[in-house]
């Protein structure tokens, strides 16, 4: 029999994988650049006019990143109309796990009773989702897992330094999630690509907490448990390194910018994704942009945003969505969902 190619990619037809159900959890806690004018030396202004952002979510004290994943999670499995023992597979990208080990996956499997899934944490930074949804993917399209559950989870508040101004106004906690399956449709994952420059890994990075400087006096005097960011060697990379992966993946499926419906970037910076769009040749109306509300939630950035999209009917069956990120390693990535 021959091998049945997809309609759109024209590659082999592996199972189809539909993104079954999505799901998102904020804290409740609102921070608004308004507050942070009263921690540290900025303004709203300065925030707003430099990133777009006007506000945060916050997890409370008592709130670790498997508590913010979970919620999501039960969303996700309540849309997808499925319960907990039906996950096979349950994958967590994150950079603020709950501690070392074990894996925030296996936390969260535990909250869920999800007693029949494999469990672990993937660790891209801001691109992390993508990357998940792709692991996901050729285990679906394998026939290994019939059900994963991807999900991306930050509690960025416990790594920033609340005195460095030129990170803490950036960031954000909060969670996203989605139930991928193998549904016998057209609709599903188009295409994923991925991207790393480990050479660029200092630009963005958390040196204190692991084996290379493990938790000490010295280390904890020196700031070494803070994210650290060069700013605008970061912007630089984001802005290229998007707009490439976004360009590779319309390529792979033979698709154009304007065939697309919803373009989902990573939520850092509102003028990061404006060059983007730009860059791609995307109208205003195809980005979807959320950062305003929430900043930057790194792996739980595109996540939280495609959920949203979804609910608000932004994304409706059969429109064509565009996930592109860009995070820490340096590590890219995008993914094309015919919904
Ligand atoms: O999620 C992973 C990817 N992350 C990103 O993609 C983030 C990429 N980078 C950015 O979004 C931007 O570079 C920032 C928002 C971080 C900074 O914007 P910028 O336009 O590159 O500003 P800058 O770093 O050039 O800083 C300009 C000035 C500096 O003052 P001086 O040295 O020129 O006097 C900073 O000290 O703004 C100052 N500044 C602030 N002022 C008030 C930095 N942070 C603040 C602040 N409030 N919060």
């Amino acid at each position: 029999m021959p091998m049945l190619k997809h309609p759109r990619t024209g590659r082999p037809h592996l199972r189809t994988v539909s993104i079954t159900g999505v799901g998102s959890y904020l804290p409740s806690r609102i921070l608004t650049n308004q507050d942070l004018e009263k921690l540290i030396d900025t303004t709203d202004e300065w925030i707003t006019s430099r990133t777009g952002i006007k506000e945060r979510r916050i997890a409370a004290p008592h709130e670790a990143t498997s508590d913010l994943a979970f919620a999501a999670a039960k969303q996700a499995l309540h849309d997808a109309k499925i319960s907990a023992d039906q996950i096979d597979l349950i994958i967590v990208a994150t950079i603020t796990p709950d501690m070392l080990f074990p894996s925030t996956a296996c936390l969260v499997q535990q909250k869920l009773g999800a007693c029949r899934a494999a469990a672990f944490d993937i660790e891209a930074a801001c691109s992390g989702f993508v990357y998940a949804l792709d692991i996901a993917a050729h285990f679906v399209q394998s026939h290994t897992y019939d059900t994963v559950l991807v999900i991306g989870a930050e509690k960025m508040s416990s790594v920033v330094d609340w005195k460095d101004r030129n990170t803490c106004v950036l960031f954000g906690d909060g969670a996203g999630a989605a139930v991928l399956q193998n549904r016998p449709t057209a609709h599903g994952l188009l295409t994923t690509c991925l991207g790393a420059d480990g050479t660029k890994a200092t630009l963005l990075d958390m040196p204190g907490g692991g084996s290379a400087c493990p938790a000490s006096t010295e280390s904890l005097g020196k700031g070494m448990h803070f994210l650290r960011m060069d700013g605008k060697e970061t912007f630089k990379n984001a802005v290229n390194a998007m707009v490439s992966a976004a360009t590779e993946a319309l390529n792979r499926c033979g698709l154009t910018v304007g065939q697309i419906h919803c373009i989902i970037p990573h939520q850092a910076n509102q003028r990061i994704i404006s060059a983007v769009g730009e860059r791609l040749g995307a109208t205003e109306d195809q980005v979807f942009v959320n950062v305003a509300k929430y900043g930057n939630t790194s792996a739980a950035s595109v996540a939280i945003a495609l959920d949203e999209a979804v609910r608000t009917g932004r994304v409706r069956r059969g429109d064509l969505v565009l996930l592109v990120v860009f995070g820490a390693g340096l590590t890219w990535g995008a993914a094309i969902i015919e919904w």
